[in-house]
């Protein structure tokens, strides 16, 4: 995986930094500059696919079209004012201790080999939401089963009509389950991010019921596999480099920026997709109206004329500019609790774990911009 991430990230400033890829149907850009560019030229690059691709869209009824993701300022704006008030610093340390605690549980009883994915990677990132969203206990079977049904048709291309059928049920009765939420917090509000999602801002801005059920989905669908794929990174280049995993363990303040690097050498989404409002212009290319643009990430985050020795995993390297959570407008509202989110498990895992640490089984699956890890188990030696 370490090598594939390599193979794949193109120098931005060769000729070939900003081409024109075939297969993809798409101008892909690779340059930190230019993926910057990408990312902040609204005007030109939109995030609205289903307005301005002039090709056909599959998955017309992927959470990603329509929501707050999908949308350019000034619409963007409004409402990622009112989302935002739920995301502060303050909020996301109040979820702190029961990510801890969500972490403990799942490393119960983990001993000698470990299913990376199955015990920790796959479950945390929904738990934490679910404690995000205030999911009661006797919901939470329900919860992890709507969120895979959602996140495994919502991040796929597949076309299968039983995965399609799945995740409308779902989604249905996942926005069934959210209104009960919102009415149960309306009648007794508790101080949490419903709370402050369902408030109205002094100047009268609300979010619609609709609106928020969207965002709530749509958190599942951007916040699930993309920590799910940080946490098995970090393994991944833990395990592949005993030396940083040994200065970890006997220094803990190392651990964040530790995270940092792995965010930036292997992103856990690769690239991002904009669509030409009309004609424009990157790197002296002349692109097209309704092209889609991939602003790859992955190439930006180890572009010699920004990070030095980009393909060595170098943690803790100051400054780290990486693209992984994006630039601009639409930056990763869950940033900062990813980051907590990897930083806790990275600590129970040292705590569980003694060095070295050895990937026993692995497996793969490839996508055009990112990677799919399947299966990953670590043993202890
Ligand atoms: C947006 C990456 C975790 C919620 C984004 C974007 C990236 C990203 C690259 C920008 C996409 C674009 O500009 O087109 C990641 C990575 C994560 C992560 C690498 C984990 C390591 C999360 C979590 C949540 C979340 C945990 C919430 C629970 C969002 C939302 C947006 C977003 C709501 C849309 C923001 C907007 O359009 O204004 N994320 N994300 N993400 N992310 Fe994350």
């Amino acid at each position: 995986i370490l090598d594939w991430y390599r193979e794949t990230a193109r120098d931005g400033t060769a000729g070939d930094g900003v081409r024109f890829v075939e297969p993809l149907g798409a101008w892909v850009v690779h340059g930190h500059a230019e993926v910057r560019q990408v990312l902040t030229d609204h005007s030109v690059f939109s995030s609205d696919e289903l307005r301005y691709s002039a090709r056909p869209v599959p998955h017309r009824d992927n959470p990603l079209l329509g929501g707050l993701s999908a949308m350019d300022p000034p619409r963007h704006h409004v409402l990622r004012r009112l989302v935002g008030r739920a995301f502060t610093p303050r909020a996301i340390q109040a979820l702190l201790p029961s990510i801890a605690g969500t972490v403990r549980t799942l490393l119960t009883d983990v001993d000698g080999e470990f299913d990376v994915i199955g015990r920790l990677g796959h479950p945390l990132p929904v738990r934490t939401i679910a404690a995000l969203l205030g999911v009661r206990a006797d919901r939470q079977a329900d919860f992890v089963r709507w969120s895979e049904a959602i996140t495994s048709f919502a991040g796929s291309f597949t076309e299968d009509p039983a995965r399609r059928a799945a995740f409308r049920t779902a989604r249905a009765e996942l926005g069934e389950y959210l209104r009960e939420v919102f009415a149960e917090h309306r009648a007794r509000p508790r101080g949490d991010v419903i709370d402050t999602l369902l408030a109205a801002e002094p100047d009268g801005g609300r979010l619609s019921e609709e609106e928020l059920v969207d965002f709530c989905t749509l958190l599942l669908v951007n916040g699930h596999e993309s920590t799910r794929t940080l946490l098995v990174n970090t393994v991944l280049c833990l395990a592949a480099h005993p030396g940083a995993l040994a200065r970890l363990r006997a220094d803990r303040a190392l651990v964040p920026g530790t995270v940092e690097e792995v965010l930036r050498f292997l992103p856990p989404v690769g690239g991002t997709d904009r669509f030409t409002t009309g004609p424009a212009g990157i790197a002296g290319h002349a692109i097209d109206t309704g092209r889609r643009v991939v602003a790859m990430v992955l190439s930006a985050n180890r572009d010699p004329r920004v990070f030095a020795e980009p393909h060595e995993f170098r943690p803790g390297r100051t400054p780290n500019e990486h693209l992984s959570f994006g630039h601009g407008a639409h930056f990763c509202l869950g940033a900062h609790l990813a980051r907590h989110e990897a930083a806790i498990a990275v600590r129970a895992l040292l705590d569980r774990f003694p060095a070295p640490w050895s990937v026993s089984r692995i497996m793969t699956g490839r996508t055009p911009v990112g990677i799919d890890v399947l299966d990953l188990a670590l043993a202890a030696p």
